[in-house]
């Protein structure tokens, strides 16, 4: 048993943390704030507030309001000149991971010159070194889904190519401080609630089934996938439950801990060669469309560990033998995805067509190839085809 272990970022989590921003040391004296286009930051008052506690800290700031859902590279070069021409000297990432996300990238590219994809790998990229360091980055999480304030990955788009790429630099792009306040996530509507769990739980349980797992990531994994199992329904079905709403955020940042010490595998790959092309698929709903097909795939390969999920997710398994105890965890997935309102979910629905699927397989290996290599099973172009088609509806 050999693993490293190495997590920089100071996490402050509970309902009212974000007061703690106007006392806590902060790596800078002036921010560029990065929030979506969206209204919620400002209509929910987060944006003031923040402004506000930063100010009581000494620290000035500077907004960056153009974030889309699915965030583009455009906008990541805009806010690091923004950054720069406005003399900020950290990023702070407002709202959910799409915000956040970009607050890392725009934090790479205010101190590197040339264009963001210089330094992306896969696809066009160009994987150029990141040679100036980065300028610190302060997470502020109003929701609970990618787990990006807990490691140091960033997803962007390549708004010109169809291109969905996952990048981040060991230790500089893990924020240095990261707020997970649960008060702020009660606003959530019930989709996104549900979506967003989601993304929680897969990246929990690819981590769990990833072949680098460790017994670190493995007990942050299961954790994350018990708390979700038994809080998700309760969060979507009533929003202003703040012990729900808190578990869930806690799943999600535990699920951010199993993204650092374990990884995702394909079928992230898989989604985001989904919403590379439909931009308006949420990535949450993608990953659930591709779940169950997805998960039966290598359900007789490591039928341990879908025991033990199957286990954390409230069905008896004593008894069963092994090999058919791995279907039970897709079937616990399935009554889960159910509670949430969101089992019947088709691709169909987001305008997307069957006969697109070999484009997408081979979106996935061309620009998320390296996930592929950490499945338990290698998957064909043929596999990951009929992981498409048996996920179509
Ligand atoms: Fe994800």
């Amino acid at each position: 048993m050999k693993f490293d272990y190495h997590i920089p970022t100071k996490v402050l989590f509970g309902p009212g943390k974000l007061n703690k921003l106007k006392k806590e040391k902060l790596p800078g004296k002036k921010a560029l704030i990065v929030i979506s286009g969206g209204t919620s930051m400002k209509k929910n008052g987060y944006l003031d507030r923040v402004v506000g506690l930063l100010k009581e800290n000494g620290v000035d700031s500077v907004v960056f309001d153009k974030i889309l859902p699915n965030p583009i590279r455009k906008h990541v070069m805009e806010g690091a000149a923004l950054a720069g021409s406005e003399g900020c000297d950290f990023v702070l990432g407002l709202g959910g991971g799409s915000s956040i996300d970009s607050a890392k990238s725009i934090a790479v590219m205010a101190k590197n010159p040339g264009d963001y994809w210089d330094y992306i790998f896969g696809g066009t990229g160009k994987g150029q070194a990141v040679t100036n360091g980065v300028l610190p980055i302060v997470a502020i999480t109003t929701t609970a889904g990618t787990g990006t304030e807990a490691d140091p990955w960033t997803v962007i788009s390549h708004e010109e190519r169809n291109e969905k790429i996952g990048f981040g630099l060991i230790p500089e792009t893990f924020p240095v401080l990261s707020i997970v306040d649960p008060e702020l996530m009660l606003s959530v509507p019930r989709e996104l609630t549900a979506f967003q769990g989601f993304d929680a739980f897969f990246h929990a349980a690819e981590g769990y089934i990833a072949d680098i797992a460790t017994p670190v990531s493995d007990s942050y994994a299961l954790k994350s996938i018990e708390l979700l199992a038994s809080n998700l329904p309760t969060a979507v079905s009533d929003g202003s439950n703040l012990e729900a709403r808190s578990n869930v955020a806690l799943a999600n940042t535990l699920s951010g801990f199993v993204e650092s010490t374990s990884t995702c595998i394909s079928e992230h790959s898989l989604e985001h060669a989904l919403s590379a092309f439909y931009p308006e698929l949420p990535h949450g709903a993608g990953l659930i469309i591709l779940s169950k097909a997805y998960f039966s795939f290598f359900a007789d390969v490591v039928p341990k560990r879908y025991k033990e999920m199957a286990r954390v997710m409230g069905k008896r398994v004593e008894g069963i033998p092994d090999k058919e105890a791995g279907m039970l965890f897709i079937e616990a997935l399935g009554e889960l995805q159910d509670k949430c309102g969101v089992g019947n979910l088709k691709m169909s629905d987001y305008g997307i067509s069957e006969d697109e699927i070999p484009k997408f397989t081979d979106n996935a290996f061309d620009t998320m190839g390296g996930l592929f290599e950490r499945d338990p099973k290698k998957l064909s172009k043929e596999d990951v085809i009929n992981i498409y088609r048996d996920s179509y509806r």
